[in-house]
């Protein structure tokens, strides 16, 4: 008998065709959000399940008791929505798709970061409101990319191909911050410099941009104080998770101009995004489109049909994070 799967949200089709043909599948034509009894039940009802980052997993929506399902096979990096305590408690191995989205994700921190500095939001949304008046010396004047400081917070991966293409495509010097030591032949081709201190990165850096996991241990990270420290005409991009920033400090901090801009992908109550935020001209704001495309979607999803296989093949999955 094939393994019983439930999908919570339409997959790119090819990727669902494959699933379909692999495993006793349900799939979610409607593509409408599973409600956390729902979720609940598929525990009991399905050898694996196949959420995504926008699934909320707390330890409440984990049945108390025997559950049927043995794998959580989810369809994105972050896991940061998902308990892994709750899962490790019951024996369900938790795995990602890690790898497949650094470019494009590192592609939309860049998008951010020029347009924030280059006000293309706030020009477009001018000119197709008929306000634009032609070309002047003084008309929407931005900040200039190159020669600047780049700050990256959590080298790794996606952090790295922000400062590959922020460095090698604009110029731009690179300090960041790690929790851990990293030295590579790209940290050394880029002279990127590693700092001792968040602190550091946010005094020397004209742009901050965050790329480190959300979750418990990062809630946060960047708070009142810290946004303070950033150069009063620094801007913060944010292609990370909404929970890494305190999101009612950094309006505040817009809104009287503490510093001079935000880019942000992603937001703390997604889909919310509070009014106080869509009235500020200095943020541009994307609906989370850091992996969307279709090459990155397909292998996202292709990487959770190897974990599944591999598991139900009794192989090591490749990308096990629990
Ligand atoms: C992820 O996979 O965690 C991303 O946020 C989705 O774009």
């Amino acid at each position: 008998m094939k393994p019983r799967i439930i999908v919570t949200r339409r997959w790119p089709a090819v990727v669902e065709r494959i699933l379909a043909e692999r495993f006793d599948t349900t799939l979610n034509a409607g593509d409408i959000p599973l409600t956390p009894t729902q979720l609940k039940a598929a525990f009991l009802n399905f050898d694996a399940i196949l959420p995504t980052v926008s699934d909320k997993l707390p330890a409440s929506v984990f049945p108390d008791g025997d559950v049927r399902t043995k794998l959580i096979a989810n369809f994105g990096v972050g896991f940061s929505h998902i308990d892994l305590g709750a899962s490790r408690q019951r024996g369900i191995a938790v795995t990602n798709t890690p790898g497949v989205l650094t470019d494009c994700t590192a592609d939309i921190a860049m998008s951010l970061l020029l347009a924030v500095a280059r006000r293309t939001g706030e020009g477009e949304r001018q000119l197709r409101a008929g306000e634009w008046a032609g070309w002047c010396p003084t008309h929407m004047i931005g900040t200039k990319l190159s020669g600047k400081t780049l700050g990256i917070i959590g080298m790794g991966r996606i952090g790295k191909a922000v400062a590959k293409r922020a460095h090698f495509g604009f110029d731009m010097k690179i300090v960041f911050f790690n929790r851990s030591w990293v030295e590579d032949d790209q940290i050394c081709a880029m002279a990127a410099n590693q700092v001792p201190t968040i602190e550091d990165v946010l005094a020397q850096s004209d742009f901050v941009s965050l790329h480190c996991p959300g979750g418990a241990e990062n809630r946060h990270l960047i708070d009142a104080p810290r946004i303070a420290a950033m150069k009063h005409a620094g801007f913060l991009i944010n292609t990370a998770r909404g929970d890494v920033v305190d999101q009612d400090a950094l309006i505040d901090a817009l809104e009287n101009r503490v510093i001079a801009g935000a880019g942000l992908d992603v937001f703390a109550e997604e889909p919310l995004v509070p009014e106080r935020l869509m009235q500020l001209e200095n943020v541009v704001l994307l609906p989370h489109l850091g992996s969307a495309t279709e090459e990155t979607r397909v292998a996202m999803g292709m990487k959770a049909v190897e974990n599944l296989t591999a598991f139900f093949d009794g192989r090591p999955m490749p990308d096990k994070v629990a």
